[in-house]
């Protein structure tokens, strides 16, 4: 298990907490009446060709109980596209891959922000809300790109290659962003990388995002080994067996894929990005190549597309789950803080990234 890099306790200590400023509240019962069923069948109508009619009353006492205390906090749910369907579509406000997230979260006029996807996500947002009580239902939920880097090692890599631009994916802990120019995601790292009209650029940490990019653009792209350990899984031989077995499939990757697999892809983008193909196009048989709750959220929307799941899934996403989003909501834990040492100079690389003009 990878460990989530955030601040050491001495600067957490510096570092403004805000969740004492809020009142405590009662757990809510969590029963399953016919009060609740009647209030929560819209939500499962949403879901219920993904999740069986025999888990939706162990799941509406929560949907109902955090939907309700919502309200009451004045709080938003921000919900990455990898969180499983009753999360995704049932309590969360804002969906959207890494970029959208970020954009939404600069956005938000509520008193709290609960963050359901990885630690990194949660610091962007508390990177752009400095205001505002950020929470992560699960602490330990981290990621392997943003443990495969250091503020140390990017400092290293900038002795190594004077003047030349640093951009960090945004899957990296906010003492990484805090060393480089700008921030990026697997949606505009392209963009990103051209923005500085130099002929290098050093875009770290994940090895086969850079190796994609370096397919898409002039610039001489240079990286760092940090992998996705959920994307690094897949093959191109898995897939083309998949394909051989399914006449008409249709494969979409993420950037994150190792290279031999995205030139199997019939297309690659972002998650939001492969949503949006998948809606456009509508193929009869697809394949998403990412973490396996992606295809629950969107067959959810789009029942007409077969989805052939090899199911990979990211332990650091899965660690939110609704018991704990309402624990959240009720203890305001875990309250998201960020070093103030590093907190303005990882605020300008993502407001950089986040102010790019596409
Ligand atoms: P996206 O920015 O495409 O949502 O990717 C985030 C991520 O963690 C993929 O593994
Ligand atoms: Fe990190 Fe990979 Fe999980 Fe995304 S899927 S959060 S990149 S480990």
């Amino acid at each position: 298990m990878t460990e989530v890099q955030t601040t050491t306790s001495r600067e957490r200590r510096n570092a403004v907490r805000l969740a004492d400023r809020f009142e405590p509240l009662e757990m809510p019962e969590l029963e399953y009446t016919d009060a609740v069923a009647r209030e929560t069948e819209p939500l499962y109508q949403k879901v219920k060709d993904v999740i069986p009619a025999i888990e939706w009353p162990v799941m509406a006492p929560y949907v109902k109980a955090i939907n309700d205390l919502k309200k009451q906090r004045n709080a938003v749910i921000l919900a990455h596209n990898y969180q499983t369907p009753e999360i995704f579509h049932c309590v969360a406000d804002i969906v959207g891959d890494s970029l959208q997230l970020a954009q939404q979260a600069a956005r938000a006029d509520a008193d709290i922000i609960v963050q359901c996807g990885v630690h990194f996500m949660a610091e962007t947002s508390k990177l752009l809300n400095p205001d505002k009580l950020v929470l992560i239902p699960d602490m330990q939920a981290g990621c392997s790109l943003a443990a495969s880097i250091t503020g140390a090692d990017v400092r290293l890599l900038r002795e190594r290659h004077p003047g030349v631009p640093v951009v960090t994916y945004v899957n990296t802990s906010a003492e990484v962003k805090a060393e480089s120019d700008i921030c990026c995601t697997s949606s505009n790292a392209i963009q990103v990388v051209e923005s500085f009209g130099k002929d290098t650029v050093l875009c770290i940490p994940d090895e086969y995002l850079a190796k994609y990019v370096a397919t898409k653009t002039d610039v001489r792209i240079l990286t760092w080994k940090g992998h996705c350990e959920v994307h690094e899984r897949f093959t191109a031989d898995e897939l083309l067996a998949y394909k051989e077995a399914n006449p008409g499939l249709e494969i979409i990757a993420h950037p994150e894929c190792p290279p031999e697999v995205i030139t199997v892809a019939d297309f690659t983008g972002s998650t939001s990005g492969m949503i949006g193909y998948v809606r456009d196009n509508k193929p009869a048989k697809a394949l998403l190549v990412t973490e396996c709750s992606m295809a629950s959220n969107i067959a959810a929307d789009l029942p007409g597309v077969d989805f052939i799941r090899p199911c990979n899934l990211c332990p650091h996403m899965k660690r939110i789950t609704l018991p704990k989003i309402l624990d959240s909501l009720v203890e305001l834990k875990e309250e998201v803080t960020v070093d103030p040492l590093v907190a303005d100079r990882a605020r300008l690389a993502v407001e950089r990234m986040v102010n790019l003009k596409s």
